[in-house]
């Protein structure tokens, strides 16, 4: 069954390719969104869709994406960059450019994709963060940039309630992708996490994808303006990582 068109940005790698697997399963038509035009184009025609270069921190490419688009029904802000950085050291222009890609280009997608959303009753679904709600030290202007996303998810869901789109967030904890693989190198660090993580394991760019697909979905028909935290318990679990912290791990 046809399902219609969706739009993952960031789809060339990681939780965004699971995204765009994910909903070319579901019956969409996909558009692959990345940066990066050799990972796009692998990805669109793993799924049988379409590959779009965009550099989405620059306004004018955005909007160029933006014209070449006919219909849609699901937009899904995926992108993100999480380079690290000490808060003292963080300029305004590193700072800014987090923004720019993590808060601003799902804003200007949005805002720009709204009518043709609005026609077809669409959904819109931001991969936030578990640190929009927790402080990530270290990581710069990351969780500012997604407490941004999620705000404005909320802010979306009520302002443009008239349009008929629906608009809620995914919020991952830790998942194992290519952008974060030299964060998740050592098999004892590893292991000590996942110990202590509820749901035992990192997660896997399949489980966020599915919740995507939900959000999608007619059957989330009455959500809206929703963060739903698939981190496998992370963000809940602060008092057994004291404990194994006060225990020497
Ligand atoms: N992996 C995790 O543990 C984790 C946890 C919480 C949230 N997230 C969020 O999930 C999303 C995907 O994360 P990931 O781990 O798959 O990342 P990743 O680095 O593996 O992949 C990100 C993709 O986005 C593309 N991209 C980056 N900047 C871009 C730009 N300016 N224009 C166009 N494309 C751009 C990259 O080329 C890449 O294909 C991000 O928004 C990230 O913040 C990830």
């Amino acid at each position: 069954m046809v399902m219609g068109e969706a739009l993952v940005t960031g789809a060339g790698q990681g939780i965004g390719r699971a995204i765009a697997h994910r909903l070319a399963s579901d019956g969409y038509s996909v558009t692959v969104v990345d940066r990066d035009e050799t990972t796009a184009k692998v990805v669109a025609n793993d799924v049988d869709g379409r590959a779009t270069v965009c550099d989405l921190s620059d306004s004018s490419a955005i909007e160029e994406l933006v014209t070449s688009v006919r219909k849609l029904d699901v937009l899904v802000n995926n992108a993100g960059i999480f380079p690290p950085s000490p808060l003292k050291d963080l300029t305004a222009e590193r700072f800014r450019h987090v923004m720019d890609v993590n808060a601003i280009a799902p804003l200007l997608l949005t805002q720009r994709l709204l009518p043709l959303l609005s026609d077809t009753n669409g959904s819109v679904v931001n991969v936030a963060s578990m640190a929009s709600k927790v402080a990530m030290p270290g990581a710069g202007a990351y969780s500012p940039s997604k407490a941004a996303l999620v705000s404005l998810t909320k802010l979306c869901a009520v302002e443009f309630s008239h349009s008929g789109v629906r608009f809620n967030a995914v919020a991952p904890g830790g998942v194992l992708t290519e952008g974060t693989a030299q964060y998740t190198a050592d098999p004892d660090r590893e292991s000590r996490f996942n110990a202590v993580l509820p749901l035992g394991r990192r997660g896997s760019p399949e489980d966020i994808a599915d919740v995507v697909s939900f959000f999608a979905s007619p059957d989330s028909r009455y959500i809206t303006g929703q963060v739903l935290y698939v981190d496998g318990g992370l963000s809940e679990a602060t008092i057994p990582f004291l404990r194994a912290a006060q225990d020497g791990g």
